[in-house]
Parts: structure tokens; sequence; C-alpha cells
């Protein structure tokens, strides 16, 4: 795995999750045969994603002001503001890890792919199937997966009474062709 930056501030379990997600995005950038240099770029996005996950609100302050954002999602601006800071010059790289808690309809498939593979890599707990067989069907239809995942993530928001950020709707009507 790419190395985590010196930068972050990640417990153990974190590691664990950020390698799980790196591994997931290799098997599939193999499946379906994306170019090395791409490959790449999924890997950089994996070990940026959650660098800043465990750091305190001061430290995450100090890389990017948190604007209305909710808290819990403050890590992925600040995660990419570091990562610009210690040399990530890679656009899409950068929007991949800032909006990867959110959605961006910006992305390229960086973002993307990041997007499925934080959410379906095996560590996580509950619904342990149905990410697997969404995780077994991206070398085919990753676009299709991705609206899954998307409709089943931000329905979750919507049933939870959250509002919804312009960023996440605006990435809907695009998954959907609306925008
Ligand atoms: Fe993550």
């Amino acid at each position: 795995m790419t190395a985590i930056p010196a930068w972050a501030v990640v417990k153990p379990k974190r590691v664990k999750h950020i390698g799980r997600v790196a591994t997931l995005l290799d098997e599939w950038a193999g499946a379906l045969r994306i170019d090395q240099s791409q490959a790449e770029r999924w890997q950089r996005a994996a070990v940026l994603h959650d660098a800043l996950k465990d750091a305190g609100p001061e430290l995450l302050a100090s890389y990017a002001p948190q604007g209305d954002w909710p808290d819990k999602l403050w890590h992925g601006p600040a995660a990419a503001a570091a990562a610009a800071r210690h040399g990530e010059t890679d656009p899409g790289v950068l929007s991949a890890v800032r909006y990867h808690s959110v959605g961006f309809a910006g992305w390229d498939s960086v973002g993307r792919a990041l997007y499925l593979a934080d959410y379906l890599e095996p560590g996580r707990i509950d619904q342990v199937e149905r990410r697997a067989d969404w995780a077994d069907r991206i070398p085919e239809d990753l676009d299709g997966v991705l609206r899954e995942v998307a409709a089943q993530r931000i329905g979750a928001l919507i049933a939870a009474g959250q509002p919804l950020l312009q960023e996440t709707w605006e990435f809907w009507n695009q998954l959907v062709g609306a925008a």
C-alpha cells in the first residue's frame, strides 16, 4: 500500500480501514484493467481520505475552515488541504478526498471509486452480503452500483431527517441524469 503520510492522525483501527479501502481499489483497478497511472491516483486517494479522521478540531481548523459542514464531515476538506500543502497537485485526487463523505458532481473516476470503496470495504459490519454483492458487481457495472450505493447512502440521510449539502444533491442529480 502507498504509505500513509507523516502528517496523518490515525488510530490503528483507522489504518486497517484505509488498508482495506486501498486493497479493494487495487482489486477493482485490476479487474477494470485501468492503467497504472490511474490506479496510482486511486491509491493516493485511499491513503489520504481518512488521514485526519482521528484529528481534533483545532488541527482540522489549522488546515481548512469548517464552514457550515457538520463536524463529522470536516476531516475530508482538512485532509485535502493538508495533502495539497504537502505536495499533492492532482485535482481529481484532491476532490475525491475533500468530498468523500458527501459526493461531488465534478468527480472523475478517483472520487467515484473512492466513494464506493469507502462504503463497500469488507470491514464494515452491517449489510455484509449486500456490500459484498455490490463490490463484486463493480467490474461489470460501476455506474449502476454507484447509483444504488448513492441512493442508499443519501436515502439514509433523508430517512434520518438530516439536511443534504448542496454538493450531495448535485451529485445525485448528476447520477440520475438530471443535471
Ligand atoms: Fe474511509
